[in-house]
């Protein structure tokens, strides 16, 4: 069985979680590879017998790069994937938007795994609540699901389809219409405008590698940024100096709020048996988001 992982990952959490489901799958199957979205020849997928696409979730669903992919992919009828992704505190809808996506090109989707994972987002607090995660317990569980998800997809291709998935239920009910807030038109309203600060620039390039929708060219004058943009703010935390800049104000004000919801998700998983706390979430700090720790640290490297 030939089967390919795809993953799209900025901070290396589904990544981490892909390498182990890939040393699930080759437990089962000795043949899967693995590749960055970004490198994908969408034309040769049709020589795998699973494949399995994975990524973090943003603003409570797949990033859009990962959308764009899937409605660009060609027909594959009668494939056979499965879908992984990594999140904070709230997965929302990304298994069913994905498998609806998929399913019009004729992709049958058979598992699913999701994972928690630490979040740096540039005007959030860190750590944060779910710093230290996937844990080697959750990592082992990812092994654990390549080794069945490999077993599924050879059972699958053999004509007994009893094994296959359905995505587990949503379990915050305002998740969904939230997702559905969480456009980019709305991110592009509300979100602070980023801009390059030209004095510190050491126009490295670092910005324009890490964006996953080339939306940065540092060549141009001035340098164009947001053009377009998905809102992923991983050019504010890749460049060495600091340099992509945004207005933070309010996005910060809104944290704690938004993180009383975040709190709450997190209680309700503790009980349902899906979430361990390995931190203390009383000692998160608004005051000092992510990317005011990076200035500090690079001031006094500096
Ligand atoms: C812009 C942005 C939006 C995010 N939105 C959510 C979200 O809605 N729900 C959630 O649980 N985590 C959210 N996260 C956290 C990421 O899903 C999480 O950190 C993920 O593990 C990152 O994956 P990576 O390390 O592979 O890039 C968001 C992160 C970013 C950067």
């Amino acid at each position: 069985m030939k089967t390919l992982i795809i993953c799209f990952s900025q901070t290396g959490n589904t990544r981490k979680v892909a390498e182990y489901i890939r040393d699930g799958i080759k437990e089962e199957t000795e043949f899967c590879e693995m590749t960055d979205l970004a490198g994908v020849d969408t034309k040769q997928l049709d020589q795998y017998d699973l494949v399995g696409l994975g990524c973090p979730v943003f603003y409570y669903q797949e990033p859009e790069n990962v959308r764009r992919f899937i409605e660009e992919l060609p027909d594959l009828n009668d494939k056979n994937w499965f879908l992984f992704c990594t999140h904070g505190s709230v997965m929302g809808v990304i298994f069913y938007s994905m498998k609806e996506r998929l399913e019009k090109k004729g992709i049958r989707v058979i598992g699913y795994h999701d994972t928690y994972a630490d979040g740096t987002i540039p005007f959030y607090p860190y750590p944060t609540v779910t710093t230290g995660h996937p844990d080697d317990q959750e990592l082992q569980e990812a092994q654990l699901f390549g080794k069945k998800i490999a077993q599924c997809g050879r059972a699958v291709l053999s004509g007994d389809t009893s094994c296959i998935e359905n995505p587990a239920e949503v379990t915050e009910e305002w998740a969904p219409e939230e997702a559905a807030v969480f456009s980019l038109d709305f991110l592009s309203q509300v979100m602070p405008p980023l801009s390059i600060n030209s004095e510190t620039c050491v126009q490295c390039g670092d910005c324009q590698k890490a964006c996953p929708v080339g939306g940065i060219d540092i060549e141009s004058d001035p340098i164009r940024i947001q053009d377009p943009c998905i809102y992923c703010f991983y050019c504010v935390n890749v460049c060495p100096t600091c340099s992509v800049e945004a207005d933070w104000s309010l996005t910060m004000a809104m944290a704690p709020g938004n993180y009383d919801k975040y709190l709450q998700a997190l209680k309700d998983a503790e009980a349902r048996g899906e979430f361990r706390w390995l931190m203390d979430p009383e000692t998160i700090n608004f005051d000092d988001p992510y990317f005011k720790q990076r200035k500090r640290n690079l001031e006094k490297n500096e």
